[in-house]
């Protein structure tokens, strides 16, 4: 199996530094796949591993912006990814024309964006329905966008946090769409991931890695499935 990009996002999770240094000095780093921790912002500059992400990041470098992150100041601390768009960001407010403006000031810097896409909140809706969602999301996201330095994560809403995964079949159909359709190179699945599924998405061709949500704050899992 060709090495595949693995991706913990750890969310709002652990809520001590001492906790988070803990985890990610039980990560292994030379995993059999490429790995990269994005822990919470307020971590990143104190956490030490080879390869780190943002959960997110605004569109402008400085100025008068309260709360927001910097991709500047990402980059000052090399970071090299970022994840944008994640659904849990799109249900309190963040629209495609944001997404589009983060994702290209972060190609400007050059950091990865890891662009999330997907929708359903059940698990019955129509394949169709899905690809017309994801053309959507991609077409506005992608704007005026090289496409091909990007990485698309394919996360369905139902299958986040609930224990129910998309069949690695989907995942695969999915990301040839997403390739084909937009000269995306990379395309991961995330959604409900653990040590136990993770191997089936790893095997599809075109599911290029995973994004893990719950299994990456359990070092002991999170290793099992950087090692497939
Ligand atoms: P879970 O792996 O906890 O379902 O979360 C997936 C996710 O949202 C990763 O971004």
């Amino acid at each position: 199996m060709p090495k595949k990009l693995i991706i913990a996002n750890w969310k709002l999770n652990p809520t001590t530094i001492k906790d988070a240094k803990k985890l990610a000095s039980l990560i292994s780093v030379k995993a059999k796949n490429k790995v990269v921790l994005c822990p919470p912002a307020v971590y990143l500059s104190q956490i030490n591993y080879p390869n780190l992400g943002a959960q997110d990041c605004f569109w402008q470098d400085k100025g008068a912006y309260t709360g927001q992150v910097s991709p500047l100041q990402l980059k000052d601390l090399k970071i090299k990814y970022c994840i944008i768009g994640h659904s849990e960001l799109r249900a309190i407010g963040e629209n495609d024309s944001m997404i589009n403006f983060k994702l290209r000031t972060l190609l400007q810097h050059k950091i990865i964006p890891v662009l999330c896409v997907g929708f359903g909140t059940t698990v019955e809706q129509e394949d169709m329905e899905v690809v017309d969602v994801l053309r959507a999301q991609l077409e506005a996201g992608l704007k005026d966008v090289d496409a091909s330095k990007i990485v698309v994560a394919y996360e369905p809403v139902w299958a986040i946090g609930t224990g129910k995964t998309a069949t690695p079949e989907h995942a695969e159909k999915i990301g040839i769409f997403i390739k084909a359709k937009y000269g995306i190179k990379t395309v991961l699945y995330g959604g409900s991931v653990n040590a136990s599924n993770a191997r089936e998405f790893l095997q599809q061709r075109n599911v290029g890695g995973l994004l893990v949500g719950g299994a990456s704050l359990i070092a002991k899992e999170f290793n099992q499935i950087i090692n497939i």
